[in-house]
Formats: structure tokens, C-alpha cells, sequence
């Protein structure tokens, strides 16, 4: 049986977390086995990139190097878990894909669009998430969330302009991609967006 990779995508404060755990339960329950990870990071090496890129004593990072460090954490990923996890039939569940690219350092720091395909081509080739779920939450919900976490990430000390355009960033992907990406309304209670993923997740089932 082919593996299926299936990732997931949000703002901060979306619920990703929550949600995650659900996913892997359920599709744990249907009998699949299931490979847990995150980006940036996954593996030793791509963790230690994360480090860097969410330390919140660096705020000078130039643009151009977080978008190559969240690429460099990519490959290492790709090529020594999701790949193989997928080629021994596995389905693999990522916290953050490539759209968080896209998202992040395209739509929300202004990085050209076009040489983010560049080097996803170069990283990962063809390779896509079967299915990407997107939780969907209100900036006023998003910044409450985050607030009341404290500790905040080199990410999480943005200012709330830089996530409305992360966020519009977001849903425009899922406009573009209607066949793979799925945005949810993560405003509602944690059942009812289990509810709306397990529509999702029984249509890929029954594929
Ligand atoms: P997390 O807090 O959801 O684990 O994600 C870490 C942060 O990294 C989050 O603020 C989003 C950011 N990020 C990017 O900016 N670009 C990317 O490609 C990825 C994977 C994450």
C-alpha cells in the first residue's frame, strides 16, 4: 500500500497542536501506521536549524537566510524520514509543510514567490502532501492564544501585521489548491473541528 502524507497548517494559535494528536489517533484506530513529525525540524540536524530559526536573541536575521535555513531543515526532513516513511507504505503526519513557506516567508515577509518554486524544486522536487489541512482562526484569535502562552519565538514576537498577511497568505494557497488543501474554521470548539478533519481524513481513507 502507497503512504500518504498528509500536513498541517495555521497561524499560531491555531489549534495545530491539539489536532495533531487527534489525527494521529484516528488514523491509528483505522490501523495505519502513522509517522509524527514537524518543521522545521524532524531530525537531528534539522532541530538544531530550528533552534536557530526560532531563537528570539537573533531578530536580525536577514530574510533571504531564514528562507534558506527553512529549505536546508527541508531536505535533511525529506530525505531521511518522510521519503522513506512513504516508500515502506507508512502515512506520515507533518506539523508544517512547504505552504509554510510559502506563507511565511513568501506572503508574510515579501519574499518573491517565484524563487520560493525555485528552490522547492531544487529541495524536493514533486514532491506534495496528499492532503494539507488548514486551521483557519481570526488574528484576534491567534494573538489571545499566543498571549496567554507567554514565552514567545522569534516568530510569535511579530508584530500582528506580519499575520494578517501570513494569514491572507494562507487562505489564498488554499484558493489556489482546492483539490489538496482543505481550510478549516478552527474558531469553533475542539469537537467541532475534529469533526470537520474527520471528513477529511475518511475521504482519503476511502480513496
Ligand atoms: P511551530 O511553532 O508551528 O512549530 O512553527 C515554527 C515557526 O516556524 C512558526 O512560527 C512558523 C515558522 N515557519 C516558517 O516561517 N516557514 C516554514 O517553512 C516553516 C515550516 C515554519
Amino acid at each position: 500500500m502507497k503512504g500518504r502524507f498528509i500536513s498541517l497548517e495555521g497561524i499560531e494559535g491555531s489549534g495545530k497542536s491539539t489536532q495533531l494528536n487527534f489525527i494521529i489517533d484516528y488514523l491509528q484506530t483505522n490501523n495505519i501506521e502513522v509517522v509524527s513529525t514537524r518543521e522545521p525540524g524532524g531530525t537531528l540536524v534539522s532541530e538544531k536549524i530550528r533552534d536557530v530559526l526560532l531563537d528570539d536573541k537573533l531578530p536580525s536575521m536577514h530574510m533571504d537566510t531564514e528562507l534558506l535555513l527553512m529549505f536546508a531543515a527541508r531536505v535533511e526532513h525529506v530525505k531521511a524520514v518522510i521519503q522513506p516513511a512513504l516508500d515502506l507504505g507508512k502515512w506520515v503526519v507533518c506539523d508544517r509543510f512547504y505552504d509554510a513557506t510559502y506563507a511565511y516567508q513568501g506572503y508574510g515577509r515579501e519574499i518573491d514567490l517565484k524563487r520560493i518554486d525555485m528552490l522547492k524544486d531544487f529541495s524536493i522536487g514533486e514532491l506534495a502532501p496528499d492532503l494539507t489541512l488548514l486551521l483557519d482562526v481570526t488574528l484576534d484569535v491567534s494573538m489571545d492564544r499566543v498571549t496567554k502562552r507567554g514565552n514567545k519565538d522569534r516568530f510569535e514576537n511579530e508584530k500582528i501585521d506580519f499575520y494578517k498577511k501570513v494569514r491572507d497568505g494562507y487562505l489564498a494557497i488554499a484558493h489556489n489548491n482546492p483539490d489538496r488543501v482543505a481550510s478549516i474554521d478552527a474558531t469553533g470548539s475542539i469537537e467541532q473541528v475534529q469533526t470537520a478533519i474527520r471528513i477529511k481524513l475518511d475521504e482519503l481513507l476511502n480513496e
